[in-house]
């Protein structure tokens, strides 16, 4: 089931998310839920405040990447209570949207190395260290689950210039060919 994406401004993208455990309801259905929300809306990666559930857990896909990086081919992953305990190497740009965040795509700055704890779907615990793309599309998902958009980290005026787009997002004012959920008034 495809399901519809909160919007910048909904409140739900801003909300502290909990930690979940096996016994979490219809887990293994929310799961495939969002990875076919994520495909039907074009993206690489989707988290779960995006979805409207305050919970830690987002999914990736990069598998689009394998055709350049041979080594992302299958990178279909489930992320479930992650935390980043290390980042390092040098910061660098690179065009990030959202799905949250329709029409709008900015440069934006982040070290180039994590090492994030997690567990898969079976709840096994996982440590991984990446860096480069991969490592990019984990620190924005991430970042979702710190109520953390990718517009916050950009420079002041990139900020301003943008101001009255995000507004009209907010308001629904918008072309977008996937459902969403926007704030109420
Ligand atoms: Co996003």
């Amino acid at each position: 089931m495809i399901l519809p994406i909160t919007a910048y401004g909904h409140p739900t993208l801003r909300r502290e998310t909990e930690e979940i455990d096996e016994n979490y309801p219809n887990l293994n259905e929310l799961i495939e839920n969002m990875f076919q929300t994520m495909y039907h809306s074009d993206g690489v990666g989707l988290a779960a405040p995006q979805v409207n559930l305050s919970i830690r857990l987002f999914v990736m896909d990069a598998s689009p990447l394998g055709d350049e990086m041979e080594e992302f081919k299958d990178f279909k992953k489930v992320f479930i209570n992650p935390y980043i305990t290390e980042t390092s190497g040098n910061e660098w740009s690179f065009n990030e949207g959202c799905l949250s965040i329709p029409g709008i795509r900015e440069d934006v700055k982040r070290p180039d190395k994590i090492v994030m704890e997690y567990y898969d779907e079976n709840f096994e615990f996982h440590e991984i260290t990446l860096e480069g793309i991969p490592a990019r599309i984990i620190q924005h998902e991430y970042d979702h689950l710190e109520g953390i958009l990718f517009t916050d980290l950009l420079p002041p005026i990139k900020k301003r210039l943008i101001k009255s787009k995000l507004a009209n997002i907010s308001k629904g004012k918008i072309n977008v060919d996937y459902r969403m959920i926007f704030p109420k008034k």
